[in-house]
């Protein structure tokens, strides 16, 4: 890890008790970044993220242009105080969505005040990145394998981040996926070889400090949190589905596409979803060709679930650090404890620490 300071440091918050390279040149007080959720990560997930010291990524998801804008000007509105958070905001894309439709992407970068850091994942990031860094963004791009990262490096990315199979959400299918405590490392040493100023965040899995000090030692700059801060306060997923996270176990998640099938958004191969094996999964999950040559009995049992509020019968996207979640906390105590207890693992706690109250 690197000890120096930032040129970015952002003037409210100027100092990381943990720094790393990621910390430096992102100007923020904790190496954590919210993943960019679907669904989820609005901006005032987004905001307490940022506030709290980590990079806030919005969900920019599937490419809605005026969601990603009302988010994101919601995310400012709320940070108008502190011009160092709101510097610390990003937003994330599907980028098989934007290869559809990239009006969201545009607009975004036409804005007043466009974000620091755009994230794309789910596709070939090439395109787009000559407009992300015209505007002076950083590009953050998220692989699944090692042999997607030259392609992350052709579009010139300044932050890998490598997603395990644990995750939370979508990610590589459940055969060709990797797990994080390998994936991380490999790409580190081949980053180190080949492209030493590349940062590289770890991601899938990572749901307390001791996830944060693992990633750290794994070779990681920071890491990318989807499921823990899924399940925070500020997340716009329902309580019930959160509640539904806080009582799994990590053996409770199960990849496939059963649920991309039932919802009918045509995810392309290899990614498939993770989530927790409810009912609904189980009774489809040996079936996946009978669903998709008649989805409509599936489909009608998930809507009514919907208007039940049951969740048996509808997804709760969250990775195995599913387990490691006790309960629905603001997203700047989720941040603060992980930060701590991963200071605490990497015994540098004897350093002067701004999140202690
Ligand atoms: C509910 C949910 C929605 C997600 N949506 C997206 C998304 O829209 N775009 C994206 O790049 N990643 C998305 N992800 C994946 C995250 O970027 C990240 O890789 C993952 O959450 C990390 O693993 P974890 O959930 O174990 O922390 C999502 C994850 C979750 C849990």
């Amino acid at each position: 890890m690197s000890g120096s300071r930032s040129s970015q440091s952002s003037p409210s918050l100027t100092y990381s008790p943990l720094p790393t390279r990621f910390t430096d040149r992102f100007g923020l007080t904790t190496p954590i970044a919210l993943a960019p959720m679907a669904m989820a990560s609005g901006g005032a997930l987004a905001a307490a993220c940022a506030q709290a010291g980590a990079l806030g990524l919005l969900g920019g998801g599937y490419g809605d242009p005026d969601w990603i804008e009302e988010e994101h000007r919601r995310a400012s509105r709320l940070l108008e105080a502190d011009p160092g958070a709101r510097s610390r905001l990003g937003c994330g894309f599907i980028t098989w969505k934007l290869d559809q439709d990239r009006r969201a992407l545009d607009r975004l970068l036409a804005s007043d005040a466009p974000p620091q850091a755009i994230m794309l994942s789910f596709g070939d990031p090439r395109p787009y990145s000559p407009d992300i860094r015209s505007i002076g963004a950083r590009l953050i791009c998220q692989v699944h394998t090692l042999a997607q990262v030259p392609i992350a490096l052709e579009a010139g990315a300044d932050v890998i981040c490598a997603q395990g199979g644990e995750a939370g959400g979508h990610g590589m299918n459940g055969s060709e996926s990797r797990g994080t405590f390998t994936l991380v490392p490999e790409i580190a040493d081949c980053l180190a070889s080949h492209s030493p100023d590349t940062l590289l965040l770890a991601a899938g899995g990572v749901a307390d400090g001791r996830g944060l000090a693992a990633a750290l030692m794994l070779g990681a700059d920071g890491a990318l949190v989807g499921s823990r801060l899924w399940t925070s306060a500020e997340s716009l997923a329902a309580d019930g589905a959160k509640l539904q996270a806080v009582g799994a176990t990590g053996d409770m998640t199960v990849r496939s596409s059963v649920f991309d099938i039932i919802r009918d958004i045509p995810w392309p191969a290899p990614f498939d979803f993770r989530a927790l094996r409810n009912a609904l999964h189980l009774k489809w999950e040996e079936r996946i060709e009978a669903l998709k040559g008649d989805p409509s009995t599936a489909r009608a049992d998930y809507q009514a679930g919907l208007k039940a509020g049951d969740y048996s019968r509808i997804h709760t996207p969250v990775g195995e650090g599913a387990g490691l979640i006790r309960a629905i906390d603001p997203a700047a105590d989720i941040i603060r404890a992980m930060t701590r207890e991963a200071l605490e693992r990497l015994r540098l706690s004897g350093r002067p620490d701004p999140h202690r109250d």
